[in-house]
């Protein structure tokens, strides 16, 4: 390549050209870059071109473009976030909410494990850290990763703030395995949030809200200086990638963290049992206003990693741990009046705007109020939901002093009403009977699946609600699904309704480009766009015609399949293709089918059942077909677990097993990529059969399929 002319000599007209062209040129990397996964520029070629494209706009300053690259990262162009796949992935936790919610965790363990409630399985105790979580990864005893947690599977890759932080060691000593990931909290001191705020103040900046968000923002800053101007901290609590365990119980990991050089916890505690683990509970939540850091509650973790490892995992979080949260925060403010929200299934959502209120923290100004019967504090069975003196049900009304909660990152919610403050003229609320949308539909109350009223009021408008439909895109396009950059709630807005260029379904999404190449009246000569948005939108588009399943799955809107569920049927089902055939015969009601999704675990009647309902709805087929013909869902799955020896295979566990439960057994299995199914047919590759087993064991033999006992089953998955 030609050497760069020097800026100090190119003409206006060569600096005009030269910005256009290095706005296309970043844009371009940073895409490849932030959302492929795949640079191809090195951070030095990446670097010189912004350092090009400030020194011509250095000379030229009134040729700075709209879309300049320098507006959109801050000042110095140091380090881009990478993301990163995270060697194990980074789960969450369950949460309880009472001394019942962890009886329960504790009786379903045993359940799980075949295991008799006079053994009590030795807990952990430890508090909760109100901060975010961070894997480390030391390779060869020296760090060379610092990850956020992002969506679990990949974070954000911010070793070089992380660098910065004095509690997280360096290198750890010799000794140490080759490959060790510890994990952890960030978190920020009260004391120093606190001072944080007073030199914003004294500065007239304003101030940060939570140490929470200030740890976040603070640990995701461009510029490492930044970071390491933030008295950032680290509890270690947690590992990923060991090439060699150190240790074999929780206590002992810990303990190994300290010798390390990591700060962890002094407040962890270990209890024999359950009653010991409330115990702890207790103590911690009496100290937690008198500690240093936020925490929102108690993490229980099973001591054994023998036995963590036998408990598995769920989709989203450890079967072994819980976190027992603490009440949630409340405050009281007025209510200064109510709208109606309409939701992506047509849902009217009544939200509370209230006079802002400080709850645990955080500045509420908004609340659910949930539902019709939420406000009026009964319900259709006349039971009542809220209760004044006497036992009559009380009402929610706009003037209303209120009680807010907010508990952990759920949206707040009103909960009660000061009655005694409640001003003479305040009238009861009446719900809309006409949708808010354009349509003004009749608004239905739904039917559940027993027949009966249910309490969400809807939109009876559907797919022609404008609502209705945007909310579908918005939700569509949105981070968890098709994830498209530069195509946003505002984009939607705009393409919506637009005569020229309508997007109204998924799929026209997929034809705006062909679309716009066949107008007259050009998308990038529009206001608010221009060559680079346009082709970093339509490249943008262009990306997504692959994607992966379970997003695939979210994207499509079906109602109780959101993240979680999507995947739980994207691994099931292997492939798009095995999941719309399903669906498509699910909502023929054919019996076969719906009893095998019936069968995967975690998938129950309510899913079942909105699968059938959206696949039986000849709009949303037209819908599905349109977009599928577009773009391609495939499927991580099928890539993941194929070093298993049963990874794809459908197997039945029968008879009883005596080395497992039928619920471990089946994690085990899923867990190694098979699918677990509870009946024989053709489809079936393999049965597990323990003593008793009966019809099922004829008709593996009456289809030909491979029948192995319990040992012929530890036998084959540790090949
Ligand atoms: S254990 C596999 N221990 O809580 C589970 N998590 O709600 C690993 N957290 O993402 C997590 N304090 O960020 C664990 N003592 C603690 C914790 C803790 C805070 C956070 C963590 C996790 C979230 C889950």
């Amino acid at each position: 390549m030609a050497k760069p002319k020097p800026v100090d000599d190119l003409t206006e007209a060569e600096a005009a050209e030269e910005l256009a062209r290095l706005a296309v040129d970043i844009a371009d990397a940073d895409k490849l870059y932030y959302q492929e996964d795949a640079p191809k520029l090195t951070d030095a070629a990446y670097d010189a071109l912004r350092q090009r494209n400030a020194a011509i706009e250095a000379r030229f300053p009134a040729l700075k473009r709209a879309d300049s690259p320098s507006e959109k990262v801050g000042a110095a162009p140091t380090g881009r976030f990478g993301e990163v796949r995270h060697a194990v992935p980074m789960l969450s936790l369950d949460n309880a909410f009472d001394d019942d919610d962890v009886r329960d965790f504790v009786t379903q363990m045993h359940r799980f494990l075949g295991r008799p409630d006079d053994e009590p399985i030795t807990l952990t105790a430890e508090p909760k850290i109100d901060g975010l979580s961070m894997n480390l990864r030391y390779e060869e005893g020296k760090l060379v990763l610092g990850a956020t947690r992002g969506d679990g599977v990949s974070g954000e890759d911010v070793t070089a703030n992380v660098r910065t932080i004095r509690d997280i060691p360096q290198t750890l000593p010799k000794g140490a395995p080759a490959i060790a990931e510890v994990r952890g909290e960030i978190y920020l001191r009260k004391d120093d949030f606190a001072a944080l705020n007073q030199a914003q103040e004294k500065a007239g900046k304003p101030l940060y809200v939570n140490p929470r968000n200030t740890a976040a923002g603070s640990l995701r800053q461009k510029d490492a200086k930044v970071t390491a101007s933030r008295p950032l901290r680290f509890f270690a609590y947690a590992w990923g990638e060991m090439s060699d365990m150190p240790a074999d119980t929780q206590t002992g990991m810990v303990k190994v963290f300290e010798d390390w050089g990591f700060p962890v916890n002094p407040l962890t505690k270990r209890c024999q049992d359950v009653d010991g683990a409330l115990a702890v509970y207790r103590e911690i939540e009496a100290q937690r206003a008198s500690l240093d850091y936020d925490i929102d509650g108690v993490v229980y973790k099973v001591d054994s990693l023998a036995l963590q490892e036998r408990l598995g995992f769920r989709t989203r979080s450890p079967r072994w741990a819980i976190a027992h949260k603490f009440p949630a925060e409340k405050a009281t403010t007025v209510l200064e009046a109510i709208d109606i929200q309409v939701g992506r299934t047509g849902a009217l959502t009544p939200v509370a705007r209230l006079r802002p209120v400080t709850v645990g923290g955080v500045v509420v100004e908004n609340a659910t109020l949930h539902n019709e019967d939420y406000i009026r504090g009964f319900g259709r069975d006349g039971s009542v939901l809220r209760e004044d003196d006497k036992g009559e049900p009380v009402d929610i009304r706009v003037g209303d002093t209120v009680t807010v909660q907010r508990a952990g990152d759920v949206i707040p919610q009103v909960l009660g009403v000061d009655l005694a403050l409640r001003p003479a003229d305040a009238k009861p609320f009446e719900f809309p009977a006409i949708c808010p949308c354009p349509l003004k539909t009749a608004v239905v109350r739904e039917e559940t699946a027993s027949g009966s009223e249910g309490i969400v009021r809807r939109c009876s408008g559907e797919f022609a609600c404008p609502f209705q439909r945007k909310e579908h895109l918005r939700h569509f396009v949105s981070r968890r699904a098709f994830d498209i950059d530069g195509l946003g709630e505002k984009q939607i807005e705009f393409f919506y309704d637009n005569a020229d260029l309508p997007v109204q379904a998924p799929a026209d999404i997929f034809t705006l480009a062909a679309r716009d190449a066949q107008n007259l009246k050009k998308l990038k000569d529009r206001e608010g766009f221009g060559t680079v948005s346009v082709r970093n939108l339509f490249a943008a588009i262009e990306a997504r015609r692959t994607i992966p399943l379970e997003r695939f799955l979210n994207a499509l809107g079906i109602r109780h399949v959101g993240e979680t569920t999507a995947r739980v049927l994207a691994r099931a089902y292997g492939s798009w293709d095995a999941f719309h055939d399903a669906a498509l015969k699910v909502a023929e009601g054919d019996e076969a089918a719906l009893k095998d999704m019936d069968n995967i675990d975690q998938i129950g009647p309510t899913v079942v059942e909105a699968i059938a309902r959206y696949f039986g709805e000849p709009h949303n087929r037209a819908l599905v077909e349109a977009l599928t013909a577009e773009m391609e869902a495939i499927t991580d799955a099928e890539q993941a677990a194929t070093d298993s020896p049963v990874a794809g295979k459908t197997i039945v566990f029968t008879g009883s097993l005596e080395k497992m439960t039928r619920d471990e057994a089946k994690a085990m299995a899923e867990r190694l990529g098979a699918k677990v199914s509870g009946s024989v047919s053709k489809k079936t590759d393999l049965v597990v059969a323990g003593p008793g087993a009966g019809s099922k064991l004829k008709d593996a033999g009456k289809h030909g399929v491979e029948v192995i006992d319990e040992d012929g089953w530890f036998a084959l998955i540790s090949e």
